[in-house]
């Protein structure tokens, strides 16, 4: 027992659930701020609906049995490789890279989706929350 929440400890060690503003001024680091013409807020909204800013963030409800990693929920059936869902691996990536406090493979990989046609309504919680609404409380106070 004690050996497993050692285990556990060290698992989430490196995770990391950013403050609002901390999040925008990462992801502005990382020229995301206007790519492929989507906004910062735009990007914040959806970190925050879809993992409330933290990286070790797991869904395993899917229906069709995916999961979803990180901060942008991520999915495994078409961006990462989890060695048990079939999946395209568009990212090509572990989905565990996904989880970490070092960010950059989850800001490349969520670069790499919305490369494609559907851009960032590719995420569920953006069209719901953030799509065609006023996000500017998102970046409000970061001075950015
Ligand atoms: C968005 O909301 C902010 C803060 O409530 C407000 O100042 C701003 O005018 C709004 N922008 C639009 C386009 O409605």
């Amino acid at each position: 027992m004690r050996c497993l929440v050692f285990l556990l400890f060290v698992a989430l060690a490196n995770a990391k659930v950013y403050e609002r503003c901390e999040w925008a001024r990462v992801l502005k680091n990382y020229g995301m701020d206007g790519y492929r013409g989507i906004s910062l807020a735009d990007w914040v909204c959806l970190s925050h609906r879809e993992s409330n800013y933290n990286t070790a963030a797991i869904n395993p409800y899917n229906t069709d049995g995916s999961i979803d990693y990180g901060i942008f929920q991520i999915n495994s059936r078409w961006w990462c490789n989890n060695g048990v869902t079939p999946t395209s691996n568009g990212c090509n990536i572990r989905c565990s890279e996904l989880l970490t406090d070092n960010v950059r493979v989850a800001i490349n990989c969520a670069k790499r989706v919305v490369r494609d046609p559907q851009g960032i309504g590719a995420w569920v919680a953006w069209r719901n929350h953030c799509k065609n609404r006023n996000l500017s409380s998102y970046v409000a106070g970061c001075g950015l």
